[in-house]
This record gives C-alpha cells, sequence and structure tokens, in this order.
C-alpha cells in the first residue's frame, strides 16, 4: 500500500519505517527540508535502537523516501498524520494538528484515508470529522474517511514494538463507506495481535487510559515504596509477591524518582486539568501527578540527609540525564528537575550520560551543571553519587573501582536498581526508594534490602530519618 506519513518525529519517523519493513511503500514528510535530506541520505535525527537498520534497508530497497514537499500525499492511498500536539509548557496544543491538516487534507485524494496517530485531546476528536469535512467540502472535493491510529510504542523499544504488538487500536471518526477501516486493516496484516475497533473519542480515551494507568502502577508503588521505608520493608519483595497476581502483573511497579518523557507526566497532568476544567473530579489522577513530582525533591532529600543536612558546596555525581536508557530525549527527564534542585542548594554537580549529543542541550537549560567525559571522571573526588538513569553501562559499572575514586562512599539509587549488598561491600552507604538505608557495619545483617549477591561479611540497616527502626530491633 502507499502510505505518507505526516511528521517525522519519534512517532512519525518510527511508523514510516516499520511500515515499510511490512512491504508498503512509504513516504515520510515533514517541513523541515534539512531534516529530510539528512534522512534520505540514511542520518537519523534519533536514536532508537534497531531505526537507522530500516531505514538505510529501505532506503536501499526503494520502499522508504522522505520528502519536504507536501504534494506527496497526493499519491497515497492512506495518509497518516504524526504531528506534535504538546505546548512548550506541558500542555496540549492543536494547533501544528489543524494547520498540517488544513495543508494536507486538500491534497489527499478522493479514494484516499486519512489517520491519525498523535495523541488527541478527546474535545478534538469530537470536532474532527467536521473539521476536515469542512475543509474537504471548501475545496468542492469529495468526504474522506478519518479514522485514528493511536500509538502503543515506547522509546527504545519503539520498533520492536510497533512490528510485534500486543494489539493494535482503530478509532473510527468519519467511515460511512467502510473503506477507512478496510484500509486500516490492510496497513496491519502483517499482525498476530488483537485489532480493536472503536468509536473515536473511545480510541483515543483508550490510549490516554493505557499510559494513566501505567503512570497509576508506578505512582503506586512510590507509595508503597515510603511504608517500607517507614517499617522497614523491601519494596522489591513486595512488589514481586503483589505483581504475582494476574489482576495486577509485575509491569511498571519498580519505585524511584518516578516517570518522565514526554507522554506519561503530560498526559497525567492534561487529564486532571481537564477535569478540573470540565468540573469532573479525578482526585486519583491529581495524586499520581503529586506523588510523582514528590519523588524527585526526596532523591534530593535522601542526598542531603546523608551528607549531614547540607549540599552546599557538596560535589555530586549525577549518573544519567535522559528520562530513561537508551534514548537521548531529555523531556521531562527526572535528573533535571534534580539537578536544578541540587544547583540550586549550592551543589557542585557533575553529570555522566552515555547518550551522544545530551550534553549541549542539557547546558543550555542548566549553565551550571558540570559534565564528565566518562562516569569516572564525573565520580573523581565526589561526595555521593546519585543513579538518575539505569543505562545498563552505569548499573553494572566497576563499582569498587567506583569507591576507590570518591571522598564519600555515598550512592543513592533514584531507580532501585543497584544490588545493594555489592555496593554495601565496595564500601558504600546505599538509599533507594522503599530499601532503607544499607552501609557495611560489624555484626547485624541487612534488614530490609534485597540481597542479590552472595552475603556480604557484614551488614547493617538503618531507617530513614524519622521512622521507627522496627527491623534493627527485631
Ligand atoms: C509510554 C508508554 O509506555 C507507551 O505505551 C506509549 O505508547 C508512550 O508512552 C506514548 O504515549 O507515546 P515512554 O514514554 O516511551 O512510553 O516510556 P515508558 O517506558 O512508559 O517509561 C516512562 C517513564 O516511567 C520512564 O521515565 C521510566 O523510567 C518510568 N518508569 C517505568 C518507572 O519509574 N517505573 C517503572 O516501573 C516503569
Amino acid at each position: 500500500m502507499r502510505v505518507a506519513v505526516i511528521g517525522q518525529g519519534y512517532v512519525g519517523l518510527v511508523t514510516a519505517a516499520c511500515l515499510g519493513e511490512w512491504g508498503h511503500e512509504v513516504v515520510g514528510i515533514d517541513a523541515d527540508a534539512a531534516k529530510m535530506a539528512r534522512l534520505q541520505a540514511g542520518q537519523s535525527p534519533i536514536r532508537e535502537p534497531g531505526l537507522d537498520e530500516l531505514i538505510e534497508r529501505h532506503l536501499d530497497d526503494g520502499l522508504l523516501h522522505f520528502s519536504s514537499d507536501i504534494r506527496a500525499v497526493s499519491a497515497a492511498q492512506l495518509v497518516m498524520v504524526a504531528v506534535g500536539t504538546t505546548d512548550a509548557d506541558g500542555g496540549w496544543q492543536t494547533g501544528t494538528m489543524r494547520a498540517a491538516l488544513n495543508d494536507v487534507v486538500p491534497l489527499v485524494s478522493d479514494d484516499g484515508v486519512l489517520a491519525i496517530r498523535s495523541t488527541l485531546p478527546p474535545e478534538f476528536v469530537r470536532q474532527l470529522p467536521a473539521f476536515v469535512g469542512a475543509i474537504r467540502e471548501a475545496n468542492g472535493l469529495a468526504p474522506i474517511p478519518v479514522m485514528l491510529n493511536p500509538e502503543f510504542t515506547r522509546e527504545s523499544t519503539a520498533v520492536s514494538d510497533f512490528l510485534t504488538p500486543d494489539r493494535v487500536v482503530i478509532g473510527i471518526a468519519s467511515d460511512p463507506s467502510g473503506r477507512g477501516l478496510k484500509v486500516m486493516r490492510r496497513l496491519y496484516h502483517e499482525i498476530d495481535a488483537p485489532v480493536v475497533v472503536l468509536k473515536a473519542v473511545d480510541a483515543c480515551l483508550a490510549k490516554l487510559a493505557s499510559n494513566l494507568f501505567l503512570a497509576t502502577k508506578i505512582s503506586f508503588a512510590n507509595e508503597m515504596a515510603a511504608l517500607c521505608d517507614a517499617f522497614g520493608g523491601t519494596v522489591d519483595e513486595v512488589v514481586a509477591a503483589v505483581g504475582l497476581d494476574p489482576r495486577i502483573g509485575p509491569a511498571f511497579l519498580r519505585a524511584g524518582i518516578g516517570f518522565g518523557g514526554s507522554c506519561l507526566p503530560h498526559q497525567v497532568r492534561m487529564v486532571s486539568r481537564m477535569g478540573d476544567a470540565l468540573g469532573i473530579q479525578t482526585p486519583l489522577i491529581s495524586a499520581v501527578h503529586q506523588v510523582n513530582e514528590r519523588q524527585r525533591t526526596q532523591f534530593v532529600d535522601r542526598l542531603r540527609e546523608q551528607l549531614g543536612g547540607s549540599l552546599a558546596g557538596r560535589r555530586i555525581a549525577l549518573l544519567g540525564l535522559t528520562f530513561k536508557p537508551n534514548t537521548d530525549d531529555l523531556r521531562e527527564a527526572p535528573a533535571l528537575t534534580i539537578a536544578e534542585l541540587m544547583l540550586a542548594e549550592g551543589a557542585e554537580v557533575c553529570a555522566y550520560d552515555p547518550a551522544p549529543g545530551v550534553y549541549a542541550r542539557v547546558a543550555a537549560i542548566l549553565p551550571g551543571l558540570y559534565f564528565a567525559p566518562s562516569w569516572r571522571e564525573a565520580l573523581d573526588g565526589a561526595d555521593a553519587v546519585g543513579l538518575v538513569t539505569e543505562w545498563p553501562e552505569l548499573v553494572a559499572l566497576d563499582w569498587e573501582a567506583a569507591a576507590g575514586l570518591m571522598r564519600q562512599r555515598i550512592v543513592v539509587d533514584g531507580r532501585n536498581v543497584l544490588s545493594v549488598a555489592r555496593l554495601v561491600d565496595a564500601g558504600f552507604t546505599y538509599v533507594g526508594f522503599g530499601r532503607g538505608v544499607a552501609s557495611l557495619e560489624d555484626g547485624v545483617g541487612l534488614a530490609g534490602a534485597a540481597i542479590d549477591h552472595p552475603a556480604p561479611s557484614a551488614l547493617r540497616a538503618t531507617m530513614l530519618t524519622g521512622a521507627r527502626p522496627v527491623a534493627a530491633e527485631q
């Protein structure tokens, strides 16, 4: 099938390249001519595992093209739109979508189909058929089917999520002849997963609900972590037991500094604001947001507490800047808030992140931050280290060598991914989220922290400030 994909950001580019993999003839279109020229030369502007290979393969076999010429849509049987719908303040905006539709809709052929892939506010979904219909009518053109096709791909696994989805959701905004649905089913004929066909507003809400539920699970795990810290529990053990219940499941229950990225924080905030505007109470979603904000502050609180109550003049190594590993995306990355809070308290913060090209972008936002060319340099002479993004190479770094480089051996694990026993054995005082505080001392076993490494010689666990030392008394 001939497909045009308007907007070549994360969502549009992955869509275009993956559709090429299924044998569709795809043109990726974006107003940024320089970006399109680079893509046509095989240079992807984003880092996404597996994407470069797909682009190269389908540029070579001629199934994929990139263009900044919007007129390329007229040859397509399906036109998918994947332009941004967030504004600079993290709000929703439909101006870019409306402008794109004004340009594109008159060019779609009479037997073409329009499908929106961007995440839209429900209010705009309700207006969509009339908006598109009015453009067609004003140009003296026949109506076209208008479909929604929300994406459920995660950054860093977007290619495999696209090619082997758990489900595909198709929303029908306007499709009196059934041609739109037929085309969408043909698009996805390769997949071995349920295709869920809904009315457009339900497809839109299903997309939002998926992200809201994932966010809720994370904030829930973070509340459980707070209880674990208060009572000497270990959140890893608690959620592992809870997640075995098939009604709950184990995914998205990892406690830590909370969720970032362009999707979860934005949609949680937007749905909460939308509820306020409509007079619909959404206390659960508002609480999910509050818990998530609190986690970032708590990361800094933990560091300050371990450093005797002040960060002023302390040198902190910050490991990881991106909102999650295997991406170079910094949107709503918890690291940025955390670094800002620490700089405001007078800390000297030196960051290390393995993603190429992120330092220049972070320096533009946080000019006071230092950047290290390697983790060793970040840790050299540091009073404490905070792990913010669980890049595999950071989790697996030589923590014994790290201990030798630092002025004080304090680690705050913002993702609950480090081996408590290994870090303690290396001489660190370890603080996670819902894992207590663990350090090496004589005679007492590790209470509350997950031992995932041969038992170290001797360990002592202490509770976070203000909590009763339940486990130590037993
Ligand atoms: C999210 C959804 O997972 C996708 O299904 C959806 O398609 C996408 O948004 C979207 O709407 O486009 P993404 O933002 O790429 O994908 O990242 P996630 O893997 O969901 O992670 C989001 C954040 O949650 C990250 O900062 C991650 O570190 C954090 N997280 C995740 C936790 O703090 N704990 C967990 O247990 C899992």
